[in-house]
């Protein structure tokens, strides 16, 4: 049974990201092996060969189909109108189908940025999820938006690039970290990350593909990471090889976030 429910907000990232971190609570809490699931059965997003790498049969998704409307941005605080994003989420295909805390900064970020920020770049988003990050960067006018993730995720990415009209200026791409990275998605001005460190086996691979990605020296990197597990230090003892990073400081929300172990920093490759 497909559950569909609209829910309009305006982003008061205060909220969402309580609403976000409960969510996920609330998922962890009622099924803590949820990411090891062969999930899918319902929305047939998962091929039949990673159902059968999976550890445990299937079971039912816990946020199945839901869409939200967002608005990112206050006329009162920056004299710009809120950018209206709506956002498919759905538990079902991986844990990149909802919205997590960190992408929710980084895409709040780029909206008091303001469009300056992206406009006229070339643009790539790194696990994407349901791609609101890239989906941000896109409405504010960036020339191109290729928002990537693993296979799984490419469907909700597609359907949350069309049901805000962006397919002028954006491609959603299979990318799995440590894989050679096509030439044809060069050359690129911004990178974005957000969320992506909290699988320890991947930490390699995702500092190689950052590295891969930066061909000169005026790509900018902006990786938003919520601290979660002491392993994450393993992340960064990798990424000090290639890359040094400074925190931003010019966000208007850096003392929520910081309060909720969110750090958003601007990678420098190391050459
Ligand atoms: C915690 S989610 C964050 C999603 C999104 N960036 C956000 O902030 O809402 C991490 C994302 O990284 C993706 N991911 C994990 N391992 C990956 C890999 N090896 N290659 C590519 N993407 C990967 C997942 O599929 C998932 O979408």
């Amino acid at each position: 049974m497909i559950a569909v429910a609209q829910i309009v907000q305006a982003v008061d990232l205060t909220a969402l990201l309580a609403l976000s971190i409960k969510e996920a609570e609330d998922l962890d809490a009622s099924n803590p092996l949820r990411h090891f699931f062969a999930s899918g059965g319902s929305s047939g997003r998962r091929t039949p060969k990673q159902a059968d790498h999976a550890l445990l049969p299937s079971q039912p998704p816990s946020i199945s189909r839901q869409t939200t409307q967002l608005a990112f941005g206050r006329e009162a605080l920056n004299g710009r109108l809120p950018i209206p994003i709506s956002l498919a989420v759905d538990a079902s295909p991986g844990c990149g189908g909802i919205a997590w805390p960190a992408g929710q900064v980084l895409a709040k970020y780029l909206v008091d940025l303001g469009p300056e920020s992206v406009q006229g770049r070339r643009v790539l988003e790194l696990g994407s999820g349901t791609g609101l990050v890239g989906l941000v960067a896109a409405a504010l006018g960036a020339q191109q938006v290729c928002i990537t993730d693993q296979l799984p995720l490419l469907d909700i990415m597609r359907e949350n690039v069309l049901l805000n009209d962006l397919a002028a200026n954006m491609t959603v791409m299979e990318l799995n970290w440590g894989e050679e990275i096509p030439q044809d998605l060069f050359p690129l001005d911004v990178i974005l990350a957000a969320d992506c460190v909290y699988y320890e086996p991947a930490f390699p691979l995702l500092v190689q593909t950052l590295s891969d990605l930066v061909t000169d020296a005026k790509t900018e990197v902006l990786f938003c990471y919520k601290k979660r597990r002491k392993a994450d230090k393993r992340f960064f003892a990798l990424l000090k090889k290639k890359f040094d990073w400074a925190e931003v400081t010019d966000s208007l929300d850096h003392e929520v976030y910081s309060r909720e172990q969110i750090s958003l920093l601007r990678l420098r490759k190391r050459y």
